[in-house]
C-alpha cells in the first residue's frame, strides 16, 4: 500500500492522523501493546501546577454506549512531571509528544507551561485542557466562557513558541464562537472536544453515583454529537481541528476526517482494547487504498453537501 498518511498540524508533521486522547493512554504502561512511535502523536495526561490526588472513588461508571468519569485530574505536579515523567519518555525517539496543560485559573495554564518549557524539546506542543473548573468563576469550566477561553489562551500562548492547541468543551451553545475566541487569542489548533457533562444516580441508595454529582460522558454515544461540533468548528476557523469523541473504529475516524478534522484522538476505546489505535491507523490506510486515494489529505474535508 502506498498511501500517504502524514498530516501537518501547526507546524508539526505527524506520521498519521491518529493520536490518543489525554488521560486514556500512558505510553510507558501500554508499551507491550502500542509503540508510541507508531502513533501520529501522543497526548500526555493533563498536568496541574501543584500535585493533586484527584477525586474520591468511584471515579468510573459504565453506562450504555459509554463511560462516565469523575477522575478529577490527579497529577504529580508540573515540576515533578519535568523531573520524573519526561526522562522516562526520552527512549521513544520516534514519538511526537504533546503535553496537556490543566489550570484552575486562566493564569495557571501559563504558569504550568512556563514550568514545562524547562523540559526542553521532548514536548513538541501543548494542548490546553480548558475543561478544568475555573476557581475564579465559581468552579464553572473555563471552556464554557468565551472570556475565560480568551484569557487562558492568550496567557498560555505568551509563554511558548511551541504550538498551542486549545481543547474545547463540545457541549456549549455555540462551539464555532468558542473556537473563534480561542483562535483570535493565539490558538494554533483546536481539539474538539472533551467529555459531556452528565450524571448517574443509584436507585437503590437514591444518591448520585459520583461525589461531585456531575461527571464526564465519553465513548461511542458522543460521536454523533462531537461530529456535529467538529463540522461546525472546521467551518468557522482557519486552523487545524483535532477531533476527540467516541472514536472506536477506523470508520469513526474517517467520518471525522471527512467533515474536516485533520487528526483524531482515541480515548475511551483504549480501555476496551489497548491496540485499538493501531487498528484505526491500519483501517484508515486500508480504506483509502481500497478507494484509490493515495494521500489522506485529499480525503480530509471532502464532505459532499450538495
Ligand atoms: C478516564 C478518562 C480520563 C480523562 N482524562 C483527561 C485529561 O486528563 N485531560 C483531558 O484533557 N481530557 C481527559 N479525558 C477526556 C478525553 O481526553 C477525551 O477528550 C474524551 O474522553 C472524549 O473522547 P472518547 O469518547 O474517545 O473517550 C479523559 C477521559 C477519560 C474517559
Amino acid at each position: 500500500m502506498g498511501v500517504k498518511l502524514s498530516v501537518r498540524i501547526a507546524g508539526l508533521t505527524l506520521k498519521n492522523p491518529v493520536m490518543n486522547a489525554s488521560g486514556t493512554y500512558d505510553p510507558v504502561a501500554y508499551e507491550p501493546f502500542v509503540d508510541p512511535g507508531q502513533l501520529g502523536a501522543v497526548v500526555l495526561k493533563s498536568v496541574t501546577l501543584e500535585p493533586r490526588e484527584g477525586n474520591p472513588p468511584p471515579r468510573i461508571h459504565e453506562v450504555p454506549c459509554g463511560l462516565l468519569n469523575s477522575i478529577g485530574i490527579p497529577s504529580v505536579g508540573a515540576k515533578a512531571f519535568v523531573e520524573e515523567k519526561v526522562p522516562a519518555l526520552k527512549k521513544y525517539r520516534d514519538a511526537v509528544f504533546i503535553a496537556s496543560v490543566a489550570g484552575f485559573t486562566p493564569s495557571e495554564y501559563a504558569t504550568v507551561i512556563e514550568v514545562l518549557e524547562t523540559a526542553g524539546d521532548l514536548i513538541r506542543a501543548y494542548e490546553v485542557n480548558l475543561s478544568c473548573p475555573n476557581l475564579e468563576k465559581g468552579g464553572r469550566s473555563c471552556a464554557l466562557s468565551d472570556d475565560c477561553i480568551r484569557e487562558a489562551t492568550r496567557l498560555a500562548a505568551s509563554k511558548t513558541n511551541k504550538p498551542v492547541i486549545v481543547k474545547l468543551a463540545p457541549d456549549v451553545t455555540d462551539i464555532a464562537a468558542m473556537g473563534k475566541a480561542a483562535v483570535e487569542s493565539g490558538a494554533d489548533a483546536l481539539t474538539v472536544g472533551n467529555t459531556y457533562r452528565a450524571m448517574a444516580v443509584d436507585l437503590r441508595t437514591r444518591r448520585p453515583v459520583f461525589a461531585n454529582v456531575v461527571a464526564g460522558y465519553s465513548g461511542p454515544a458522543i460521536k454523533p454529537l462531537t461530529l456535529r461540533a467538529v463540522y461546525e468548528t472546521v467551518r468557522a476557523v482557519d486552523v487545524p481541528v483535532i477531533a476527540s469523541g467516541g472514536v472506536m473504529t477506523a470508520e469513526d475516524a474517517l467520518e471525522y476526517l471527512l467533515v474536516g478534522a485533520k487528526a483524531v484522538q482515541v480515548g475511551t476505546t483504549n480501555f476496551v482494547d489497548p491496540r485499538a489505535m493501531l487498528e484505526v491507523v491500519r483501517g484508515i490506510e486500508k480504506f483509502l487504498d481500497e478507494n484509490g486515494i493515495d494521500d489522506v489529505n485529499k480525503f480530509i474535508n471532502s464532505l459532499v453537501t450538495q
